[in-house]
């Protein structure tokens, strides 16, 4: 059985490793495709090495660009190499522009169309990501659901059962695996923080920081949290300008992307995490972390069920006051800590 493994950017190495190596323990011929939306080392290299997935087998080069246009450069590369490698089965994971563009081409196909991380869904339809999962779930075959939310989010939109697969979060299952080895790092001592004396910060959605109006208030509110425990935040380089541009106070730490391991540590020693990533919900959540999500809804409602996680939206005086709540509770808590 030949099958395409597509990855495009930061949040889909993690995801597409174990689903490689548990297809090459069956057997299957996997062909690595990468479609190079994001290329920068910080975003992407320093995973490939962390997470020891090997050099992709083929790259397509599609950088950056307006959704459509990256979209269509994804399309555009990706049509002829199916057309050449004449894959059983296409397997794209995640939400991001590179999923949905391989998945249409996928479905216009010979081939059969798996998606990892199916049936996830916010409900928000100004979010991107919102349009490419169910965009790319309702041309899939095969929909492998994280968790039972999912399963459902999926039945109510009418697929076939036999097409709905529940298998648990790929994600965790790399996390768990690489839990020792980032407890190795020694991105703590590099930056200056002690385990249980910070709160990590990332920031990266359009949302949140294309327009300076809706990013100069969350400022203001992390410098508030600030004063009362320091902040890192290593800065994803769409906000990376605006960030420096926002003069924050030395109790904001700004850094570059942090690879895989030193991301992990940084998060497992947190004592409080604020964010407006969606796998980092989920990884908060299995590290027992507390976690403010600087958004109105969720994709990940498990997250919230679980106790670890709280939307708290983008009103900076909700955030503060959030915040300070959860300083006040003490480090560790959460599930793992239990
Ligand atoms: C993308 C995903 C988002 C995911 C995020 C993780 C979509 C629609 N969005 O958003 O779901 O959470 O990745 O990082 O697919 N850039 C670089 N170097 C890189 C990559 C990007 O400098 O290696 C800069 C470019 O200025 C680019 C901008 O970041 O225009 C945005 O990159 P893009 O891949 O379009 O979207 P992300 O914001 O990274």
């Amino acid at each position: 059985m030949r099958i395409i493994c597509v990855a495009g950017a930061r949040p889909n190495y993690m995801k597409v490793k174990p689903v490689m190596d548990a297809l090459e323990e069956r057997g299957a011929d996997v062909i690595l495709v990468h479609t190079g939306q994001h290329y920068d080392a910080a975003m992407n290299d320093v995973f490939f090495e962390d997470l020891g997935i090997r050099r992709p087998d083929h790259y397509l080069g599609v950088g950056s660009g307006s959704h459509a246009v990256q979209t269509a450069r994804v399309m555009t590369a990706f049509e002829p190499l199916v057309e050449q490698v004449r894959p059983d089965i296409v397997v794209v994971v995640g939400d991001v522009n590179s999923t949905m563009a391989c998945a249409l081409v996928a479905a216009k196909s010979p081939a059969r169309l798996a998606h990892v991380e199916a049936g996830l869904r916010s409900g928000d339809w100004t979010m991107p990501e919102e349009v490419n999962r169910v965009v790319t779930d309702r041309v899939s075959d095969y929909l492998f659901a994280p968790s039972p939310d999912a399963v459902v989010n999926l039945r109510t939109e009418g697929f076939r059962d036999e097409q709905v697969h529940l298998v648990g979060n790929v994600m965790v299952d790399t996390l768990l695996a690489n839990l020792e080895r980032a407890k190795a790092s020694d991105v703590l001592s590099r930056l200056g923080l002690t385990a249980g004396g910070y709160g990590l910060v990332t920031l990266h959605r359009p949302a949140n920081v294309d327009d300076p109006d809706v990013l100069r208030p969350l400022l203001a509110a992390l410098e508030e949290v600030a004063q009362h425990c320091p902040l890192v935040l290593p800065a994803h380089p769409r906000a990376a300008g605006q960030l420096r541009d926002g003069r924050m106070s030395d109790r904001v730490q700004i850094v570059p992307p942090a690879g895989y391991l030193d991301f992990v540590a940084l998060q497992a020693s947190a004592k409080l995490v604020l964010t407006d990533s969606g796998g980092i919900q989920e990884e908060t959540t299995v590290l027992g972390v507390p976690c403010l999500t600087l958004r109105d809804n969720t994709e990940r409602p498990i997250t919230v069920d679980e106790g670890t996680n709280q939307l708290v939206g983008r009103d900076p005086a909700r955030i503060v006051k959030a915040a300070l709540e959860v300083l006040a509770l003490g480090w560790p808590r959460g599930p793992a800590h239990r």
